[in-house]
């Protein structure tokens, strides 16, 4: 069964962080118990979770480096059966803090172990970087989804965040897979983007989503409002992108749909329903009375 999932990209601003809060919620709105763990010290899906960063006392700092129980650190969001790891500038320190540590390449993998059982899925939002904390988000996972923007250089840096899932699944964890990608920011106006669809289909075949999230303003507006764009703007293209990139999700990934792939090699089942983006009464009244943050 495959349950924690890492959006990882060394490479910077592809929408990791996007797409991990988007499908995070998309998740949870659709009735699965969702976890979403940001290990980034920017705190960006932290923030756009509409968690504020600075009245923190514990984090994923705290989860790597202390003895802190994990259900200490865990936080809710506005999201109906979403929780929320988050993270501050305390986590910039922590590369060099594990390097000393006992199964330096564990430590995430093992704090994960006293909570797994609670939650349907795990996402988690890694950092721009290939260091010992995205080390530990690969060991942790069952698989890696990886956002590539549509751009000349999408594909530039591939090799090296490949090597690194290679070392991690040789050495460290035999059962991470490249569980997705995703194309995002794409202009479809132009030759670029459809260029490095094509290729990027070429190489990753299937594990593509049909899904491509298009370039959009209110995408980027969203995460200053301390909200997931699907939630902030639900009638935007790239909310319904992404929320038929949850269903694809679902479909792949979704216990059903896992159970079928276990007995047999069949295709995959229909997954439960993933709710429309639209905020319904309820979800508005969660917001307005119920501040869970
Ligand atoms: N489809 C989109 N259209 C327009 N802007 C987007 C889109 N997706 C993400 N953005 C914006 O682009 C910026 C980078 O996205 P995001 O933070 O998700 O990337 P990231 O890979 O997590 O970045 P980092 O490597 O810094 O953590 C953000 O300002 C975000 O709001
Ligand atoms: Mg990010």
């Amino acid at each position: 069964m495959r349950k924690v999932f890492s959006f990882c990209n060394q490479k910077g601003g592809v929408g990791k962080t996007t797409s991990a809060v988007n499908l995070a919620t998309l998740v949870a709105k659709a009735g699965y118990k969702t976890l979403l763990i940001d290990m980034d010290s920017q705190g960006n899906a932290t923030s756009g979770m509409g968690v504020e960063k600075a009245s923190l006392s514990s984090t994923s700092y705290q989860l790597l480096v202390d003895n802190l129980g994990v259900q200490e650190i865990i936080v809710k969001t506005p999201v109906k059966k979403l929780d929320l790891i988050p993270a501050n500038t305390d986590l910039s320190g922590a590369d060099l803090e594990l390097v000393s540590a006992e199964r330096r390449e564990f430590v995430l993998a093992k704090r994960l172990e006293e909570i797994e059982r609670e939650y349907d899925f795990i996402f988690i939002d890694c950092p721009p970087s290939l260091g010992l904390v995205t080390i530990n988000c690969l060991t942790a996972s069952d698989a890696l989804l990886i956002p590539l923007q549509c751009e000349y250089y999408a594909l530039e840096g591939l090799g090296q965040l490949l090597h690194t899932y290679q070392l991690v699944k040789d050495n460290l964890n035999p059962d991470l897979d490249v569980g997705g990608v995703l194309l995002t920011m794409a202009d479809f106006r132009t030759n670029l983007t459809q260029q490095v669809i094509e290729e990027v289909r070429n190489y990753f075949k299937e594990k593509v989503f049909d899904s491509i999230i298009p370039r959009s303003v209110k995408l980027s507006e969203a995460p200053s409002f301390g909200k997931p764009a699907v939630l902030y703007d639900p009638q935007n293209r790239a909310s319904k992108s992404y929320v038929l990139m949850g269903k694809e999700f679902l479909k792949r990934y979704g216990p059903k749909a896992q159970a079928a792939e276990s007995v047999v090699q069949a295709p995959a089942a229909e997954p439960e329903k993933v709710e429309a983006a639209a905020p319904t009464t309820q979800d508005k009244t969660v917001h307005q009375e119920e501040k869970r943050v």
